[in-house]
């Protein structure tokens, strides 16, 4: 009875609770109208028709602003639309809310997607004291505003009283166009996305909604600055389409869509499936490795979620050297590549080599043929990029088939290939792939006239090919040519004007100075390697332990000649030339004095020489003797002829023999060499400011009997070497026979010194008479000789001489003098030397350069005359 009486009481009970709520329910809108604080907002609700929506709505949740955040919206919002989206279609309580947040549908469809609703995000938190609260100690916000009142409960839904409107939220496509043109961490693939503005144009056409994988700057980060230049360029399309592809879909996907935790599959609008599970710590796992940073960021027709790294890894890109041309800029030159077949050694990133890639510039024209195009490739990768040759792939028949060289220099701390392109930065490596970006296209090597032209100092070697026709030479192609500059040129002196009168010889010459295959710098080591000339000889060539010297070497006699490489590796279309200081001349082109007296102009001294039979000796093709040929026009002027009284002598007085083998060349003035006239002797004393090879350097002749000195003007206008070491040398005044008594000349200086100094006033007038006799007597002596001049001149160029040592130049002037330590100086002395002289061809160089020394062509020593040379050398020096 008890249970039955509880039932009935119970269900009593429950009848009087519920039945007015049955009878009469209250809507959302009443609840509004019932309290003074919405009368605001029922107003505007009525005006915009909104009414109906929540009376008719079933568990609706409305946020409602109170008349005092209606009271300050300026005229311009469009209320009824920001009202609408504050109807929410399901019911949220607060109180009832298990997660943090939650993505709800408004009442309002977005403008761009007329069947999507337009979706909210109500955040649950956790309330601060002060702060309106739920009554569990939690509260309400959506977008940005704070539910003030919560969980007023209506019969057909909630109302939620916010301190604030909530703003719509933006198309997918602004707000990616956006975040494209503003600074932010989203930038870089939100620039990426706008490049393909038909996603957002479809997306619009179709009233369609979408989610947006979008990954932040940082993503990029595994990226090269090329490859993301790459990415954003026109060539990066495909790519870009791709990567966009891996990161958009159609349909949103919020976090909630994966009820279960499980996750699940959404096709992704490259086609490949993505994977999305929701996180515990409410974010989205994206194939199980990539977490969201922000997670379900709204928009009208979509969602975005923003990734810490891609979808996908690098390596799905597979960057390739025609996309790393793309990246640095080189379009034109990629394009000319592909349009040239280059394809594919551009797209397959195994490939060794590298590739010098001019980047695209105004004005500039890239290279067009495609020969051209190969000299931009080398066959292995150049990871640090030094001075140097390196050979490119091209090989034209030019080369001979040989692969033509790039030239690397540097300059100011840049680098340039081929002089004029400059390079942009270090080797970019892709693979096996290395890229230089230059800054213009290469230059093929010029002609060879062209480059040979650009030698510092060539003229005398351009003057050369040109008479000889090298440059047209149909066989020169691959050659080395190895180019004497001027100053090697000068220094030959009488040679080389034998070689401008005999062509025959010069092209002689010409052609085994050159190699019938490239040799760069780096291919000369210190090993002896033969080669052939296009003379058809061969060669040994090897470099030092100093690379500005080469060592041209002897097949035959293994004769070394140093030669000084005074630049190297001057690359032209069919070769390679390299610039020496001196010119070796092979053992087989014989130069001998005779040419070199023809090659000079001297007629009349030869003529002289046949006459008194001395040219058989002196002008033999192995002479050894140091010449002094006076120009015909002195011989001519002093009357010199086979009818001249003692004419041997009088050319005795101009040939020379080097004592020893430590004698040097004659010009360098380290040592007497006798004439053929026995006690006469001559040097060269340094002039003033003058240099070894300077051709007017001052002779010294003395006369070693007599212990007598004096200057003859002698000028040296020209030299040379013959083959065996004869050195011949042009002058411009006869020796004077008046050496041959200059010791008395000196004699009475000297006496006539102390007489003075005695101070007999008498004297004078016998000092006279004396001197007049001793005039007399010299003059006789002197057209005994026929050579009255030179007694005025030895008193004129002593004086000369005298003011040379005080400062003024003694230029040109000789210098005759006698030396009392050398004078036991005997004919058994100038045997012994003959022997030496004739010892000598073994040791003779089968290459002379005219900077070379004359050491090595005696082969002989004498002790004695070589000390009593020294001797006399300090001597001569210290009485300078
Ligand atoms: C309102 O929600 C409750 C539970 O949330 C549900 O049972 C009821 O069917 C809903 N009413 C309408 C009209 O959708
Ligand atoms: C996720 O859920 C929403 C409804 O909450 C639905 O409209 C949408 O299509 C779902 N997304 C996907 C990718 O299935």
């Amino acid at each position: 009875m008890r249970v039955r009486d509880l039932i009935i009481w119970a269900c009593l009970s429950a009848l009087v609770l519920f039945a007015p709520a049955v009878q009469a329910s209250v809507s959302v809108v009443d609840l509004l109208s019932s309290s003074p604080d919405f009368t605001l907002l029922v107003r505007v609700l009525q005006r915009s028709g909104l009414i109906p929506v929540l009376n008719m709505g079933r568990n609706i949740t409305f946020f409602a602003p109170t008349n005092e955040v209606l009271s300050k919206v300026p005229p311009s919002v469009d209320l009824p639309t920001l009202l609408e989206y504050l109807i929410i279609t399901d019911p949220i309580v607060s109180t009832e809310m298990e997660d943090d947040y939650r993505v709800y549908f408004s009442h309002l469809r977005s403008p761009s997607s007329s069947d999507y609703p337009v979706p909210i995000k109500v955040k649950h938190v956790q309330a601060q004291p002060g702060e309106p609260s739920d009554g569990t100690g939690k509260r309400l916000v959506v977008g940005s505003a704070n539910v003030v009142r919560h969980d007023w409960i209506a019969d057909n839904g909630v109302i939620q009283v916010v301190d604030s409107l909530v703003e719509i939220p933006d198309t997918l496509c602004h707000a990616l166009s956006r975040l494209a043109n503003g600074p932010g961490v989203m930038q870089f693939f939100a620039q990426l996305f706008v490049q393909h503005p038909w996603i957002c144009i479809l997306l619009a056409e179709s009233e369609d909604t979408a989610t947006v994988l979008l990954p932040t700057n940082a993503a990029f980060t595994h990226f090269s600055p090329i490859e993301l230049n790459y990415l954003v360029s026109t060539a990066g399309h495909d790519d870009r389409l791709k990567l966009i592809g891996e990161h958009f879909m159609y349909s949103p996907l919020y976090r909630q869509n994966d009820t279960t935790g499980e996750g699940n599959d959404y096709p992704l609008l490259s086609g490949n499936m993505l994977h999305a599970a929701a996180t515990e710590d409410g974010k989205i796992r994206f194939n199980n490795e990539v977490d969201t940073i922000e997670t379900d960021i709204l928009f009208q027709n979509g969602v975005m979620h923003t990734l810490p790294s891609l979808i996908v890894p690098w390596t799905y890109f597979a960057f390739t050297p025609l996309k790393y041309l793309y990246g640095i800029g080189a379009v034109k030159f990629a394009e000319e590549l592909i349009f040239h077949k280059y394809r594919p050694t551009l797209v397959d990133a195994q490939i060794l080599q590298t590739i010098f890639a001019p980047i695209d510039s105004d004005g500039s024209d890239s290279p067009s043929s495609e020969k051209t195009l190969g000299y931009h490739f080398v066959d292995y990768p150049i990871t640090e990029l030094l001075p140097g040759v390196i050979p490119s792939r091209l090989q034209p028949s030019s080369m001979n088939w040989y692969h033509q060289r790039i030239k690397v220099t540097t300059q100011g701390g840049a680098t340039y290939v081929n002089g004029a392109a400059r390079v942009l930065r270090d080797p970019v490596v892709i693979g096996n792939t290395a890229i230089v970006p230059i800054d213009r296209p290469l230059e093929m090597p010029p002609k060879m006239s062209l480059a040979a032209g650009t030698v510092v100092g060539g003229s005398t070697m351009m003057e050369f090919m040109r008479n000889l026709d090298i440059f047209n030479e149909p066989d020169l192609r691959g050659w080395t040519v190895f180019f004497p500059n001027d100053a090697a040129w000068s220094a030959l002196g009488s040679v080389t004007k034998y070689f401008k009168k005999k062509p025959e010889m010069a092209r002689q010459l010409l052609l085994s100075l050159m190699i019938t295959q490239p040799l760069y710098s780096v291919d000369f080591t210190t090993e002896i390697t033969d080669y052939e000339t296009a003379f058809g000889s061969r060669i040994g060539l090897k470099t030092g332990k100093d690379a500005k010297k080469l060592s041209f070497v002897s097949t035959v006699t293994q004769a070394e000649d140093d030669v000084e490489l005074a630049d190297t590796d001057l690359l032209f279309e069919s070769g390679v030339i390299h610039v020496l200081g001196s010119v070796p001349i092979p053992e087989y082109i014989e130069i001998t004095p005779r040419q070199l007296l023809d090659a000079e102009g001297i007629y009349v001294f030869v003529d002289l020489l046949e006459a008194t039979e001395l040219h058989t000796d002196v002008l033999a093709d192995d002479s050894q003797y140091v010449i002094l040929a006076p120009v015909d026009a002195a011989l001519n002027f002093e009357k010199i002829t086979t009818a001249t009284l003692n004419l041997a002598t009088q050319l005795g007085l101009h040939i020379l023999r080097r004592r020893n083998l430590r004698s040097g060349r004659f010009i360098d003035g380290e040592s007497a060499f006798d004439s053929l006239v026995p006690g006469i002797s001559i040097t060269v004393l340094e002039a003033e400011g003058q240099g070894p090879d300077s051709e007017d350097q001052i002779l010294s002749i003395y006369n070693r009997p007599a212990n007598s000195w004096r200057f003859e003007p002698v000028r040296i206008l020209s030299k040379g070497m013959t083959s065996s070491g004869a050195e011949i040398y042009v002058v411009d005044t006869v020796m004077p026979m008046s050496a041959l008594v200059v010791a008395d000349g000196r004699s009475w200086w000297q006496r006539h010194g102390v007489l003075i100094a005695l101070g007999a006033a008498a004297g004078i007038i016998v000092i006279s008479m004396v001197s007049l006799g001793w005039f007399w007597i010299i003059y006789q002596g002197g057209r005994n000789w026929n050579h009255n001049r030179s007694f005025a001149n030895n008193v004129k160029s002593i004086v000369q001489f005298r003011n040379g040592l005080s400062g003024s130049n003694g230029l040109g002037h000789t210098l005759l003098s006698s030396d009392d330590s050398d004078s036991d100086s005997n004919d058994a002395d100038d045997e012994d030397e003959e022997d030496a002289a004739s010892a000598v061809g073994e040791g003779t160089p089968f290459l002379r350069q005219a900077s070379g020394t004359l050491g090595s062509r005696v082969t002989g020593d004498e002790e004695t005359d070589e000390e009593a040379e020294e001797a006399e050398h300090v001597e001569m020096r210290g009485g300078r």
